[in-house]
C-alpha cells in the first residue's frame, strides 16, 4: 500500500508521530491510527524484537516510515538518549502511552516497582512533554497526548498508585490544555476503562457484571481518542465507559470511591 495524501490531521500534527509504549496493545493501535491519518511513526518500547515485527506491519499495512528506538523510559538517560535519537525529526504528535500498573494492596507492593511506576508513568511522561512541547510551540502546532485512565477520577483500592500517577496525567493535561492552546498546540488526556490488551489479559482480570464498562477493543479506543484531539483536554472512549463515569461521578465521593474499589476487588479476587 502506498502513503497516504497528506490529511488535515498530518497537516496540523505532522509529519511524525513519536509513541512511547508503540510495540503493542493500545499503542500499536495509536500508532496505526496514526498512519492511517497519514504520519509517520517513532515506536519506543523495550523489547526490540516486538518493534520490529509491528514496525514491518505497520510499513506493510500503511507505506509509512517507521523508526524503532528499543528503550526502558523508566531510565533518564534512555529518556535523554530518545531526544538525541530524534532530534533530525519533526516530532507533530507525541503520544505517550507507555505505562507500568502494579495491582495489589499498596503496603505489600515492591517499592522499587512504585518506583518504577512513578519513573515512567510521571517522569518520563513530563520530560517528554517538555522536550518535544517545546518544539511544538516554536512551530506553533502539534498535539500531545497523554494516556490517562477512568481510574484517573477517584483513589481506588488495589490500584491506588496506579490510580494516583493516571490522576497526575489527567490533570496534567487539563492545565496544559489551557497553556498550549493559544500557541496552537492541543494537549488531551485520555480515559479509558478496560481495554482488551495483551498487558490487561495478562493481570487475568475476572469481570465483574456490575459497574466496570466491558473491556473496549484498542482499536476503538485509539481511534476515538484522536478523534477528539483539539476538542478539549478530556476524552473518555467507548460509549458504555462513559456511561459509566457519568453515572459514577453522581455519586458523592465516598460512595463513588467504595464502589470502584468493589468493583477493582471483584475483578482481582481480593
Ligand atoms: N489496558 C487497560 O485496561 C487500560 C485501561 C485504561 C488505561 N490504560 C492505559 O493505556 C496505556 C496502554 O496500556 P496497555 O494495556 O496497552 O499496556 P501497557 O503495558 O501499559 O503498555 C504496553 C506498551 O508499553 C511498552 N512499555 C512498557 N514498559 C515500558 C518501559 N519501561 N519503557 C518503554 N516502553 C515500555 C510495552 O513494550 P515493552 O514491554 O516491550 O517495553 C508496550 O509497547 C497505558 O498508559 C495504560 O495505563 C490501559
Amino acid at each position: 500500500m502506498t502513503a497516504s495524501p497528506q490529511t488535515d490531521f498530518a497537516r496540523r500534527y505532522g509529519p511524525w508521530s513519536l509513541v512511547a509504549g508503540g510495540s503493542e496493545g493500545l499503542g500499536a493501535s495509536l500508532a496505526a491510527q496514526a498512519a492511517t491519518r497519514g504520519l509517520d511513526l517513532v515506536l519506543v518500547a523495550r523489547s526490540r524484537q516486538r518493534l520490529d515485527e509491528t514496525a514491518r506491519n505497520l510499513r506493510d499495512q500503511h507505506g509509512c516510515q517507521v523508526r524503532t528506538i528499543a528503550a526502558d523510559l523508566t531510565s533518564r538517560q534512555a529518556v535523554a538518549d530518545l531526544f538525541q535519537q530524534t532530534a533530525d525529526l519533526e516530532i507533530g504528535l507525541l503520544l505517550c502511552n507507555a505505562a507500568l500498573a502494579p495491582i495489589g494492596p499498596f503496603l505489600e507492593q515492591d517499592a522499587e516497582i512504585q518506583d518504577q511506576t512513578v519513573a515512567l508513568n510521571c517522569l518520563a511522561t513530563q520530560a517528554m512533554v517538555h522536550h518535544y512541547g517545546n518544539e511544538m510551540v516554536a512551530r506553533r502546532r502539534g498535539g500531545i497526548l497523554l494516556m490517562s485512565s477512568m481510574a484517573s477520577f477517584q483513589g481506588t483500592a488495589l490500584v491506588a498508585h496506579y490510580a494516583a500517577t493516571k490522576a497526575y496525567l489527567r490533570v496534567l493535561a487539563e492545565g496544559l490544555w489551557q497553556e498550549l492552546r493559544p500557541m496552537g498546540v492541543d494537549v488531551l488526556a485520555s480515559c479509558p476503562g478496560p481495554i482488551d490488551t495483551p498487558a490487561f489479559r495478562r493481570t487475568k482480570p475476572h469481570l465483574p457484571l456490575w459497574l466496570l464498562p466491558r473491556p473496549a477493543s484498542p482499536d476503538l479506543v485509539a481511534r476515538q481518542t484522536l478523534d477528539a484531539l483539539g476538542r478539549g483536554p478530556v476524552v473518555i472512549p467507548q460509549a458504555t465507559a462513559r456511561l459509566t463515569a457519568r453515572i459514577t461521578r453522581l455519586l458523592p465521593g465516598r460512595l463513588q470511591r467504595h464502589m470502584v474499589s468493589a468493583g477493582t476487588k471483584a475483578m482481582y479476587n481480593s
